[in-house]
């Protein structure tokens, strides 16, 4: 039997108990590459570190579009892994450490079932993990914390949980507990058990630490008083209750906590045996009706995210499905609920990385890729036999708006294409009116680099090569057809139309501005988007 065969055998409700569909969340710099490449190699799926991401002097992704990203050194293009561990099915979705495409990372958090929240141990809590948090909190998604770096000197583990309950009212609940400071670190105690493990970092390579197992009376005989201090520590979370709390950590009010250092791969293994035991086997979802779809439905799948252009070899476009319900065959024709049309999955391909295979069978929480698929846009569902429709994926509130022109006009017809498609991908927001035309579009973007990726890729995959000019706006409100006609001609405002899905945006040069229409035009509609920006 071939391993499609036994997932077919097996029926959907065993596969979707096995799989475990993830995020890491992280400030940039904290470690995320590095734990993501050091989750997989533990778990054998890959056997040279530096598959996932690329990053300089290691093997990876090549594409020119890739190109940029190297040379910012930030990560732009979202890859989804998947690998096997333990009899469990690991799918762990990467998201954009840039808060400038947090639009992105709210659309891959809407496909898990859990994140991992990464800490640098010297640092804590930052702005980008804050932010990643609150949508964690606002989407209910179950958050396992791993502070990081423990190899290197940090704070204490004291006052890091007391960071994470003080700033976040997340209630941390170690599972295993460090000896050793941060730049001192011998092994970890695991809580439940009181088993004790040594690590030794393996000479010349980062991918594999040695790791020995003590009682209490070998751990102490083998690391004396930092195994005593670190008991006593232990002893003490037990006294202030702070212990693992399963209905709670569902709720999003606690996070189990585990100390390592992904670099050195310490601890990085219990992690894993942590988001087996620990995280949330994909659960019904609720439809847009608020009915939800048991997970043995027939097939469901929510686009999350839409991309281009990922790899020179496939200069294709690819969608990204999360299996909601159901067993997907590749072959089988779907229903694409925004259109009604029907939509054939022929060329489903599963991703690892770069790197791409037919797929031919998925289950709940796994990610299928789909090519070319041109009429898919984050936030649709594709559904088989009975209907079903997913609520729509909220857009940020942008908050830097720019015209953008064709730099030769012969050009056009190239430009309007790319402008289009990047839209439909999500890529940036795109606005019109007739006042502005087809020429200039105004584009609505949550961070400015948005905007570089829209001029790189114009010109590098359409040929058309542009320029912007920005808008003195910095907010946005949604209004109607009453508002658009209220606030026509003021100063400071301007509305346009959204080319996605209609809805009327005011934009305004300030909060002030804002403000001073908002009470000289009291019945005027002036809602809040979803804010992009959160403070930290
Ligand atoms: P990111 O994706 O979250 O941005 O972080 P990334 O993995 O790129 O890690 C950022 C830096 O932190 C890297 O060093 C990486 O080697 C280091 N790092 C990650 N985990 C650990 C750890 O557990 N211990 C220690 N000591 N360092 C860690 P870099 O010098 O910026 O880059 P590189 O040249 O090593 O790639």
């Amino acid at each position: 039997m071939t391993v499609a065969e036994v997932g077919v055998a097996r029926g959907v409700s065993a596969e979707a108990g096995r799989r475990r569909t993830f995020a890491v969340i992280s400030h940039p710099d904290a470690g995320k590459s590095t734990l993501t490449e050091a989750l997989a190699l533990h778990a054998a799926a890959i056997n040279q570190a530096g598959a996932v991401h690329g990053k300089a002097g290691r093997r990876g992704v090549t594409s020119d579009w890739m190109a940029m990203e190297k040379d910012r050194g930030i990560s732009i293009t979202s890859a989804a892994l998947k690998f096997d561990y333990d009899g469990h099915v690991l799918n762990l979705l990467d998201t954009p450490g840039h808060a400038d495409f947090s639009e992105d990372t709210y659309r891959v958090l809407e496909a898990v079932d859990c994140a991992i929240m990464l800490l640098d141990s010297a640092k804590g809590l930052e702005p980008q993990t804050l932010k990643l948090f609150d949508v964690c909190r606002s989407r209910h998604v179950p958050v396992v914390t791993f502070v990081n770096k423990w190899d290197r000197p940090g704070r204490e583990p004291l006052e890091l949980l007391d960071e994470i309950e003080q700033r976040i009212g997340l209630r941390p609940t170690p599972v295993n507990w460090p000896v050793g400071i941060a730049g001192d670190f011998r092994g970890l105690i695991e809580r439940s058990s009181g088993v004790y493990t040594a690590y030794t970092r393996t000479p010349g390579g980062a991918s594999r630490a040695l790791e020995e197992v003590f009682d209490d009376a070998g751990a102490l005989a083998r690391e004396g008083t930092v195994y005593e201090a670190a008991a006593e520590e232990v002893a003490l979370l037990s006294e202030i209750g702070a212990d693992l709390d399963m209905p709670s950590f569902l709720a999003g009010e606690s996070s189990p906590v585990l100390f390592g250092a992904a670099l050195p791969n310490f601890g990085v293994r219990r992690l894993l045996d942590a988001m087996c035991a620990l995280a949330p086997a994909p659960l019904p979802r609720a439809s847009a009706a608020g009915d939800p779809r048991p997970v043995d439905a027939p097939f469901s799948g929510l686009v999350f995210k839409v991309q281009a252009n990922m790899n020179p070899a496939h200069r294709d476009r690819v969608a990204f499905v999360r299996v909601c319900s159901g067993r997907f065959e590749r072959g089988m024709v779907l229903t694409h609920a925004a259109t009604g049309r029907p939509f054939a999955t022929k060329y489903a391909q599963e991703m690892f990385g770069a790197e791409r295979e037919t797929l031919d069978v998925a289950f709940p929480g796994d990610v299928i890729g789909l090519v070319n698929a041109t009429a898919l846009r984050p936030g649709d569902t594709l559904y088989a036999e009975v209907p079903v429709e997913f609520p729509p994926i909220p857009s940020f509130a942008p908050e830097h708006f720019a015209v953008v022109r064709c730099k030769d006009a012969g050009k056009f017809k190239q430009f309007r294409r790319g402008i289009d498609q990047l839209d439909t991908e999500g890529v940036v927001q795109v606005l019109s009116s007739d006042l502005r035309g087809d020429q200039a579009p105004v584009l609505a973007a949550v961070g400015p680099l948005q905007f570089d990726v829209v001029l790189h890729r114009l010109e590098h995959e359409f040929g058309a090569k542009s320029e912007l000019s920005h808008l003195d706006f910095e907010l946005a409100r949604l209004t109607d057809a009453g508002g658009q006609e209220a606030l026509k001609g003021l100063r400071g405002c301007e509305v346009l139309t959204r080319r996605l899905d209609g809805a009327l945006l005011a934009l305004f040069a300030d909060k002030w501005r804002l403000n001073a229409i908002a009470r000289d035009h009291p019945t005027v509609t002036l809602e809040p988007l979803l804010a992009g920006t959160v403070a930290a």
